[in-house]
């Protein structure tokens, strides 16, 4: 079972989001799940430039590693989601990687595999960015499976760190348990339901313009 992590701190896993990502990372090995992490330090993933090429087909215009990042997540069973909460939302390498995946979004590309979220801040509203990211995760088509999020005590310390590092490695057990019993995340199916009708009268209604989605929906529509 392939999981894999982006994290997407500027301090990369020496931070605090890398501190908690490594328990649900210990999580997940625990049960056998092989993990890859990819920080979006070191890799290069440029803001959108809505030039609309991946919808037209299927293969985004900008030379940079969002490629890269692409497949492996079409190729992984699940994935990670870390970021430190920057003003109430994620970072900006997180966040130019969400507008990036904007193609993948129109097709509802990551339907059946499933996601957690790791979040940390200096003082709380933890909620709202794991809220955030989930939403993402289930634009994707992805269940949610959680997610864990914590303000800090210092460098790389929680407060009540042994209970918040249990849940996090319950959390990632969770995720790769999710994946084996094919869990159904019910709360979720109104959202997705939803949105596969809008993304799919999106994508209908532009047709003429971006046939690689045309496709992807046409395939979709009949299996
Ligand atoms: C640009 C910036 C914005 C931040 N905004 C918030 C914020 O809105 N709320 C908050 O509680 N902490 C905020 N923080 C603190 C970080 O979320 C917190 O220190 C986090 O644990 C950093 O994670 P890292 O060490 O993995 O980068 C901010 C930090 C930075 C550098």
């Amino acid at each position: 079972m392939k999981i894999l992590a982006i994290i997407a701190s500027p301090r990369g896993m020496q931070g605090n989001t890398g501190r908690l990502l490594d328990e649900v990372i210990s999580g997940v090995e625990a049960v056998g799940g092989e993990t890859e992490i990819l920080s979006l330090k070191t890799l290069n993933v440029q803001p959108c430039v809505a030039c609309d090429v991946c919808h037209t087909t299927g293969i985004c215009n900008i030379n940079d590693d969002y490629e890269l990042i692409k497949e492996k997540l079409l190729a992984c069973d699940g994935f990670i989601l870390a970021s430190p909460n920057y003003i109430w939302s994620v970072s900006a390498q997180m966040k130019a990687l969400f507008d990036r995946c904007n193609g993948l979004i129109h097709c509802m590309a990551l339907e059946g595999k499933y996601a957690a979220m790791v979040e940390t801040s200096g003082g709380g509203e933890d909620e709202e960015v794991l809220a955030y990211m989930s939403r993402f995760a289930n634009t994707l088509g992805a269940n949610s499976v959680g997610g864990i999020g914590s303000a800090i005590a210092g460098i790389r310390t929680f407060p009540n760190e042994e209970i918040l590092f249990t849940k996090a490695r319950s959390l990632g057990q969770e995720l790769c348990q999710s994946i084996t019993d094919k869990r159904v995340y019910a709360e979720q199916d109104g959202f997705r339901a939803e949105f596969k009708s809008r993304m799919s009268g999106l994508v209908d209604m532009m047709q003429e313009y971006w046939p690689f989605e045309r496709e992807h929906w046409a395939k979709k529509l009949a299996s």
